[in-house]
């Protein structure tokens, strides 16, 4: 039976449910996507973060694991030219803050003062490279513009998505051929931006209509997806959710923070790489916000913080130190579940929501 959830995206993309499951810098590897793909939904690779041949390592550990399509997600931080290398004129690195170093000290993460690596021009064109050899089915951009790309793409047979946190950067990324459009409200986890997930999703939808819609940020239940698909989305883009499941590749302890939060210990900041990010809140956060400190530009904030202090919580199980995106309604997931029972739970909840919005029935008996 054809699930009452199928859409347009379904066919454009060759998946049976309209749920995706974000792209998760390092987080989401060939376990999680596999799994999702599996499950009916749309798997990613979080490829933020990885070089050109760990990119590659991922895709063909997926492609052991599912015949199913799925995606690679990097992140695009400035405007990457396509020839040229405009590394060069970046400037160095400012060593970390005395007060980071003394936490460094207090967990015993030693005085390596070594750089996060850096998202250069460079690295984003190896990874792109990449993942056009590899004819990944699906590219997405998780920030930036990725029209420089569209023609190379499309000639190999893939499709490209773009996340965009306004109309007028979705206009701008349908214009430049996007085959799917993904609506990222401010409620999200990680990188986001100052529209809320309820204005934004209609106005994208407007702006770019006939291009294609998904809505991300704050959507973790069956409840999110029919609110999404009532916006004009066709399909769900999930980060939060999908971050707390046995297949996401990061500490148990951070998972377990995902599944007790509520909306008051997530927070904005720009501490960890420049950029406006969405995070639960640590000691990390506290003590950046009261250092009164300027971030740096992404993407030397990132690379001054170090290495040690972005894997922190993700590799070690350091919550007061290390970075934990996670969306505004993390306090929704109590409990940390395997991916593909999250898509069938998504799918079950979405169904049972449906029928009682059926014409006729009266509110209160919904
Ligand atoms: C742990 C985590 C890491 C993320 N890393 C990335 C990333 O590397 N690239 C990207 O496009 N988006 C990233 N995001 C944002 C997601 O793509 C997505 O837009 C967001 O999670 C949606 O909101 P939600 O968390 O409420 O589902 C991340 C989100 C989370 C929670």
């Amino acid at each position: 039976m054809i699930s009452p959830l199928r859409t347009p995206l379904c066919d454009l993309l060759g998946i049976e449910y309209p749920i995706m499951q974000a792209g998760m810098g390092l987080i989401a590897r060939s376990d999680l996507c596999a799994a999702v793909s599996n499950a009916g939904g749309l798997g990613v690779i979080g490829a933020s973060g990885l070089s050109g041949e760990e990119v590659r390592d991922e895709i063909r550990r997926v492609r052991d694991k599912t015949d199913r399509p799925f995606a690679v997600d990097i992140i695009l931080p400035m405007n990457v030219p396509v020839a040229g290398d405009a590394d060069a004129t970046m400037p160095p690195v400012p060593p970390p803050p005395a007060w980071l170093v003394e936490m460094w000290r207090e967990h015993g993460l030693g005085e390596d003062m070594t750089p996060a690596m850096r998202v250069t021009g460079k690295l984003i064109r190896k990874q792109v490279a990449v993942i056009l050899e590899e004819r990944v089915p699906i590219f997405v951009s998780g920030l930036g513009d990725p029209s420089w790309l569209v023609p190379d793409a499309h000639a190999q047979g893939m499709k490209v998505m773009a996340l965009v946190g306004t109309p007028r950067a979705a206009q701008r990324v349908a214009r430049g051929g996007a085959d799917v459009v993904i609506a990222q409200g401010y409620d999200g986890g990680g990188h986001t931006g100052r529209v809320g997930t309820f204005s934004l999703v209609p106005q994208v939808v407007d702006a770019v209509a006939p291009t294609p819609v998904a809505a991300a940020g704050g959507i973790v239940d069956g409840r999110g997806v029919v609110a999404a698909l009532a916006l004009g989305a066709v399909g769900v883009w999930l980060g939060t959710r999908f971050a707390a499941t046995d297949e996401a590749r990061s500490h148990p302890a951070y998972k377990q923070r995902i599944a007790e939060v509520g909306p008051d210990d997530i927070i904005i900041t720009k501490g960890y790489s420049g950029k406006t990010c969405r995070v639960i809140r640590n000691r990390f956060t506290e003590t950046w916000e009261k250092s009164g400190e300027e971030a740096l530009p992404m993407p030397l904030q990132g690379a001054r913080i170090g290495k040690k202090t972005h894997g922190a919580a993700r590799e070690l199980g350091i919550t007061e130190l290390g970075s934990m995106p996670a969306g505004q309604a993390a306090g929704l997931i109590r409990a940390v579940l395997p991916a593909g029972e999250v898509v069938r739970r998504l799918v079950a909840e979405a169904e049972a929501v449906l029928p009682r919005l059926a014409p006729g029935r009266p509110l209160a008996a919904r």
